[in-house]
């Protein structure tokens, strides 16, 4: 019989445009998730407005808190630690989820454990799959990031791969705009797709010489304008399904071809993917497909698990917790914070 102590941890999540908090119990059992998104307001611009996303943050964070704490029916007396996102992301929006956490802690008198949100992102994946162990390869495919990662431990990681440009999320939104379906446009190329050809139109799939596990996303953005440029210009009409399709092809063929080597390589037997652009749906059965015939497993978390949410940072925080890495008060916000600093 095991003596040891539960584990809670309430974590926060700001770097973006989610204001998200989670209890989450031993590192693996998710009490509540609450997420609050502010999509309809940067949706009005195109785009997430960093200012406006800082400023809603400070609005929403103690409600978010509140209803997470009651959610889980907790209280803060009740938690063992907090975990923070304080990079990579926003400044302003990460200063205010930095914060917050530093706040509670000091008056609660808590240990204060920073987490990177690429590793919450990785960490997702524990969730729901409790057989998952490192090691294993992840690729985080976001709006801002696309990484082909080697998690060697908990908390410990190689990135492996990068992209050189756009991240896969960034080129999912810009084909988007300019085949005029909004903000944001991840969902919505993974819809319209379904009723167009993904071998209507051949764009490219790049391959970088020197690195075989980097990507590449700006050809084939360019690609896409430059086609529908020529379209105008000859009074051609555009499918717009078409080249949703054959562009999110195009993405999903290289996301695919580049993981599936690393897995090869590196002899391992198990594969997951994270971030927002993992719940898209034919990347999913491409995976799927890709691991059964290499006969490894394929792990990915439910969609609400891949967009940003602090589930995943409580996740995180509970291992980096459990290894003893605990923040100061001088935890500043950390825009740029490379995998594997602390
Ligand atoms: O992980 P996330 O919520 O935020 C970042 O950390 O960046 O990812 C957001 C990105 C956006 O670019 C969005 O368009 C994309 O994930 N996304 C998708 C899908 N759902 C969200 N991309 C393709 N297919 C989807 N189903
Ligand atoms: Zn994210």
């Amino acid at each position: 019989m095991s003596t040891e102590k539960d584990i809670y941890i309430l974590a926060i999540e700001s770097s973006c445009d989610e204001t998200a908090a989670s209890v989450v119990k031993n590192g693996r059992c998710v009490l509540s998730n609450v997420i609050s998104s502010q999509i309809e307001l940067h949706k009005l611009y195109g785009g997430v407005v960093p200012e406006i996303a800082s400023r809603k943050h400070i609005e929403k964070i103690n409600q978010v808190i509140e209803e997470a704490l009651n959610q889980a029916e907790m209280t803060l007396d009740d938690l063992d630690a907090i975990g923070v996102t304080y990079g990579p992301g926003l400044v302003g929006a990460l200063l205010v989820g930095v914060a917050e956490a530093k706040a509670i802690c000091y008056a609660k008198r808590l240990p204060l454990v920073g987490v990177h949100h690429i590793e919450g992102h990785i960490s997702a994946n524990y969730i729901e799959n409790p057989d998952l162990e490192p090691p294993f390869i992840c690729l985080v495919v976001s709006g801002g990031h696309t990484h082909l990662v080697a998690v060697k431990d908990y908390g410990t990681y190689e990135i492996i791969g990068r992209t050189r440009d756009d991240a896969a999320g960034e080129a999912f939104d810009k084909v988007a705009r300019a085949i005029g379906l909004g903000y944001p446009g991840g969902p919505k190329i993974d819809k319209l797709s379904r009723e167009g050809r993904p071998d209507a139109i051949q764009f490219p799939r790049a391959k970088l010489e020197d690195s075989p596990y980097d990507f590449s996303f700006s050809g084939v953005k360019s690609a896409v304008l430059n086609y529908l440029n020529s379209c105008q210009m000859k009074g051609e009409e555009v499918n717009r399904a078409d080249v949703a399709a054959s562009f999110q092809q195009a993405v999903c063929d290289v996301l695919v071809e580049h993981a599936m080597l690393a897995v090869r390589d590196y002899d391992l037997d198990k594969f997951a993917i994270a971030g927002g652009v993992a719940s898209n749906s034919t990347l999913r059965e491409a995976f799927a497909r890709a691991c059964e015939k290499e006969k490894i497993q394929f792990y990915h978390p439910s969609p609400i698990f891949c967009t940003d949410n602090a589930a995943m940072i409580g996740v995180a925080a509970y291992y980096e917790y459990i290894a003893g890495t605990r923040h100061g008060w001088d935890l500043n916000a950390v825009p740029n914070l490379k995998l594997g600093e602390r």
